[in-house]
């Protein structure tokens, strides 16, 4: 069970739907004759159940219970087939790559592009990583500050790393890489930056530790890395509570 818990959400979800639909299927086979309406109810109850049983939160269970009506509704619906694959397609190349590590797509400030760069030694020659680098702003804004180092940005979602990819091409000290940046090492990095989720915190926090050179700096867009006190929090706007938190390696 514990293995169970630890799956992606996306992934505990899918399955408490597809256990749910086989019990369905197992009591059809027994002869059992319901209205339509009733096996939607059961569907959703039984996903219900099991999305909480694998610990899924409540926001989680309300979706779960929705999915049956909409997907029965969707299916009368007079929409062609490739509507569907080219939706699923647009949202795995926009969000793919923060499916599994659940971090969503949302952006730092302008503001927080700005007091980013006060946050970056003053030497030349800096090696600046943005890890899940978005649509590429930071990088983008702080290589034109900063022509006399280089930044490169990671990003696993292959949309998303092509407008970061666009963006970043007038600027020759900017690179963006399509990739996960749990293959990204950071040893050759003076500073890493992250705006991620809570969820990949802990794990983070050991790979730089891990792997960041001793006077290099961990800069956290707005989420703690349990246990472990900033060396300093700067206030950005954004969301309430934005900040940034920098760790000193
Ligand atoms: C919240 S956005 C941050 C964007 C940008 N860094 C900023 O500060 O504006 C997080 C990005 O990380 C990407 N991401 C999530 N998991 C990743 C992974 N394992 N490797 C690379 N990128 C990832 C997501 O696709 C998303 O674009």
């Amino acid at each position: 069970m514990s293995l169970l818990r630890r799956l992606p959400p996306v992934l505990r979800a899918l399955l408490a739907q597809t256990l749910a639909f086989a019990v369905l299927v197992a009591l059809a086979r027994t002869g059992l004759r319901l209205p339509g309406l009733v096996w939607l109810l059961l569907q959703a109850v039984l996903a219900v159940f099991l999305s909480r049983w694998m610990d899924l939160s409540p926001r989680w269970a309300f979706m779960q219970a929705a999915l049956p009506f909409l997907v029965r509704a969707l299916w009368s619906a007079p929409i062609p087939a490739w509507i569907y694959l080219a939706l699923f397609l647009g949202l795995a190349l926009v969000f793919g790559g923060g499916l599994l590590s659940r971090v969503p797509l949302y952006h730092a400030s302008e503001d927080a592009w700005e007091k980013l760069e006060g946050l970056l030694p003053d030497r030349s020659g800096l090696c600046f990583v943005d890890l899940g680098c978005g649509f590429g702003g930071p990088v983008a804004h702080l290589a034109r500050v900063r022509p006399d180092s280089t930044f490169i940005g990671v990003e696993a979602s292959p949309f998303t790393w092509l407008v970061a990819w666009l963006r970043c091409l007038p600027q020759r000290n900017a690179h963006i890489r399509l990739g996960s940046l749990w293959r990204t090492d950071l040893a050759g990095f003076d500073v890493a930056y992250a705006f991620l989720s809570p969820v990949p915190m802990p794990a983070l926090w050991a790979k730089a530790r891990r792997e960041l050179k001793p006077g290099s700096r961990f800069i956290s867009h707005s989420f703690d890395v349990p246990g472990e006190t900033p060396h300093r929090v700067v206030p950005v706007k954004g969301r309430e509570g934005a900040r940034l938190l920098v760790f000193e390696l």
